[in-house]
């Protein structure tokens, strides 16, 4: 029987040199295969008496249930070094700091420009909106401002080019919204064919504007908000209330002083810029522009053919640049526009 204690020992040692699963079958089928040893000598005892047969097949029993015992035992330790090995180059480190989801967020202004839409939306202002790169027409002629008006001066405009790259005095970047009050009075005009009984118009136009200008508290980039209403009974006193009441909610404060200062556009009569301090605290008394005003012109109106005899109306034009500025306390204007994230993060 030495030798069938031999043959239990060797497989144990061939089964205990890989950790290879496929090998260890390999390994397997050299002992308990079909032509296996232990399987030969099984086929073996056919030779033998009776009572050998009985003596042997318990010993070879007993070997190859030994064989199997060590093929187990190697296969589940096999297993467990595969698993050991598996958790230890995956393992986590919790210590790490999350990644976190790296969530974009609104620009300050876009988050002001929303909420003078919804402002203005809630006592029924429609929004509107108009090309960026405008036909002299709208931007200046309809506004009651001709060719060689002095006050083309006050906008340092923009000219485009033409194909030629000779200067296109017809074309150029706006350089206010109003001209989105021309463009919706003519559309507005087009679709009521009827003007003696055409609804109201009230609108709001945010967007961006440009003007050779830059310093901290201008840049040749900025966003006004135009604001129009026409209508057969709109007056200065609407105007007024209108304005006051959005600069309130705006800041939602009542604690907000509004004047009106007494100035000059082209396309109203009467102008005013718009000027607005607080009654209280550290900025108590300093005020602050936001924008201008007044009743649009009857010549802006003849250019869009309504009649200023039956309409009349207020127009505004606001900078959410300087709301933004105000709301947040900050004091340079150009940081907006500078695409510093560090200094954008802090609003969202
Ligand atoms: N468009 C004027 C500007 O840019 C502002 C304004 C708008 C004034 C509407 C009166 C009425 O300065």
């Amino acid at each position: 029987m030495q030798n069938l204690d031999q043959i239990a020992e060797e497989a144990a040692a061939a089964f205990a040199a890989t950790d290879d699963p496929d090998a260890l079958e390999q390994i397997k089928a050299r002992y308990l295969g079909k032509s296996g040893r232990i399987t030969e000598l099984l086929k073996g005892m056919a030779r033998l008496s009776p009572e050998e047969r009985k003596t042997a097949g318990a010993a070879i029993n007993r070997v190859k249930e030994a064989v199997e015992a060590s093929l187990n035992a190697r296969r589940d330790a096999i297993r467990r070094l595969a698993l050991e090995t598996r958790l230890a180059e995956e393992s986590l480190d919790v210590t790490l700091p999350g990644r976190g989801e790296s969530r974009g967020g609104l620009h300050p202004v876009t988050r002001t420009l929303e909420r003078i839409e919804a402002l203005f939306g809630s006592i029924g202002f429609e929004v509107a909106d108009g090309p960026e790169i405008e036909a002299d027409f709208q931007n200046f002629t309809a506004l009651n401002t001709p060719a060689d008006h002095p006050a083309r001066s006050m906008h340092d405009t923009f000219y485009l080019q033409d194909e030629k790259g000779q200067p296109a005095r017809d074309i150029l970047l706006r350089t206010h919204t109003s001209p989105v009050q021309v463009r919706y009075m003519q559309a507005h005009v087009a679709r009521y064919a009827d003007l003696e009984t055409m609804p109201e118009i009230r609108v709001i136009a945010p967007g961006r504007v440009y003007r050779v200008d830059s310093d901290a508290t201008h840049s040749p980039m900025f966003h006004q908000v135009e604001g129009l209403w026409i209508g057969e009974n709109v007056s200065f006193a609407d105007l007024k209330g209108v304005v006051a009441d959005f600069l309130r909610r705006f800041f939602e404060t009542d604690d907000l002083q509004v004047r009106f200062r007494p100035s000059f556009f082209p396309f109203t009569e009467p102008s005013a810029e718009i000027d607005a301090a607080y009654m209280s605290g550290p900025m108590k008394g300093r005020w602050l522009e936001v924008g201008g005003c007044g009743m649009v012109h009857p010549n802006v109106l003849r250019h869009v053919g309504i009649d200023p005899e039956k309409y009349l109306g207020f127009a505004f034009g606001m900078g959410p640049d300087r709301l933004t500025m105000l709301r947040y306390g900050v004091n340079d204007l150009r940081l907006f526009f500078d695409g510093d994230l560090r200094f954008l993060r802090q609003f969202v």
